[in-house]
Parts: C-alpha cells; structure tokens; sequence
C-alpha cells in the first residue's frame, strides 16, 4: 500500500512572516495517515526547518543545481540543500522548464544530482494545452520521463516520486478531470514497472494542477494518484489542511 503524499510548493510567495504562519498553523493541525511536505523559496528553508524538527513534516527544495560544487553563480546544491534539512527536491516543474529554459536534458542532469547528493527528487512532467488538444499527452509525459530514465536509468527511482502536472491546468482553476489525471499516472506507473515492476508498484504518482479542497476526494479516490503536489491553495493553511485531510487514509 503505498501512503498518501501532499507536497505544498510555495512557489515564490510569502514573507519570513507569513511563511512562518503558515508553517506553523499547518504544524498545528498535522495530519495523520500522510506524508506531508512543503517546499518554501530557497531563503526560508532554515527557519523552516527549525520549525519543523519536532513534527513529521519534511522539506523539499523547488530547485537545484545540476553541479554539485563549484562556480556556478546563483545556484543552489544539493549538499547545502540537505545540510539545511530538505530530503526532497522538485525537478523540472514546469516553471523551469517553461519560464527558465530548462530541457528535458537539464531536468535529467538535475535529477542526477539531487540523488548524488542526497536528495530523493520528485521529478515533475506534463503536457501544454497545445499538446493535449494535439492528442500529444502520452507522448510528451514518456519523452520527459524517458530522457530521465536513460540517465538514471530504473535505480534512480527508488527514492523518487513522479508530478504529473498537465501545464493548462497549474494556476488557472482549471484542474484536471480525476478521470483524465488517472490515464496519464496509470500510464507512468505502467512505464516504471516495465523496467521494475517493485518500483512501479511502490513509486508515488502525485497529481498537481488546481488542486483544492474541492477536487481533491474525487483525486484521490483514483487507484494510481497517491497524492497531490499543491501551489496556490498550499498558500492558505485552511485550504491546505483540508486537502491533506482528504488525502489521509
Ligand atoms: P496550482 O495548484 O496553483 O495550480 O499549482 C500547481 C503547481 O504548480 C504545484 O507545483
């Protein structure tokens, strides 16, 4: 049985105030029966994790660099990412990969690098609005995933988690159907399991895109969505708790 994950990406939102608010009134109301994680903007990820220590909730980066070490101005590496408490990082949202250019190589070398230092990534894909009413959705879901998996190879998804993701869906209300979510994450699943079945069996398929605690039991009641990736509704603990509540088991 594989436990529910709820992953609240705060994106690049929030004060040192209000992220602590935030964390601590969802600290105030942990969830059982779930993994829960948030992933703050790089620069409270300290103050995170003190807050954190004493409750189950982990941390995940947004980002990181595709180096380990060295002079690479700006960036972030996995290393210093756990040395500050993160177990997990983001990897090719598609903020990255839209907005900063990165490539499906980029994402893979970033992958490689989270787990070579340390950090189990949660590697994130999905297809444009362009693409899914050109059919294109499986197509484009394997391709990111398969650019991964040939650098990986199967080993570098036994820590790992997948983001199925689908762009038209992220920021703009317009979530997914669970129907739709569940094609896509069947799809990845079976994919995985193709190299390994122990990973497909074991791998969680997080859906993110709009989701809120209104969509979120009808998500979850699917057989291969394990959890959800949160952004905007990650931002109001309310909200938040509820989705995490939806997804306990
Ligand atoms: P929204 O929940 O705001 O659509 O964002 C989803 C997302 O990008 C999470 O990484």
């Amino acid at each position: 049985m594989r436990k529910p994950l709820v992953v609240g990406n705060w994106k690049m939102n929030g004060s040192r105030e209000s992220a602590r608010d935030l964390l601590r009134a969802v600290i105030a109301k942990e969830t059982e029966g779930l993994d829960l994680m948030v992933c703050p903007p790089f620069i409270f990820i300290d103050m995170a994790a003190e807050l954190v220590k004493a409750s189950g909730i982990e941390l995940a980066a947004q980002n990181l660099a595709s180096h380990q070490v060295g002079a690479f101005t700006g960036e972030v590496s996995a290393e210093m990412l756990v040395e500050f408490g993160c177990s997990h990082t983001l990897v090719g949202h598609s903020e990255r990969r839209v907005l900063f250019g990165e490539t499906d190589e980029i994402v893979a070398a970033k992958f490689v690098s989270a787990l070579n230092g340390g950090l189990a990534p949660i590697l994130c894909v999905g297809e444009s609005l362009a693409q899914r009413e050109a059919g294109e959705t499986d197509l484009v879901v394997m391709q990111q995933l398969e650019e991964v998996l040939k650098v990986a190879g199967i080993a570098g998804f036994e820590r790992s988690i997948v983001a199925y993701e689908p762009v038209w869906a992220i920021g703009t209300g317009k979530s997914a159907t669970a129907e739709e979510a569940e094609t896509v994450h069947r799809l990845i699943r079976s994919r995985l399991a193709e190299e390994s079945k122990q990973v497909g069996d074991k791998i969680r398929v997080l859906y993110g895109g709009s989701v809120k605690p209104e969509n979120a039991k009808e998500l979850f009641a699917m057989d291969n969505i394990d959890g959800a990736l949160v952004g905007g509704a990650s931002l109001d603990a309310k909200a938040f708790i509820e989705i995490c509540e939806a997804a306990a088991k």
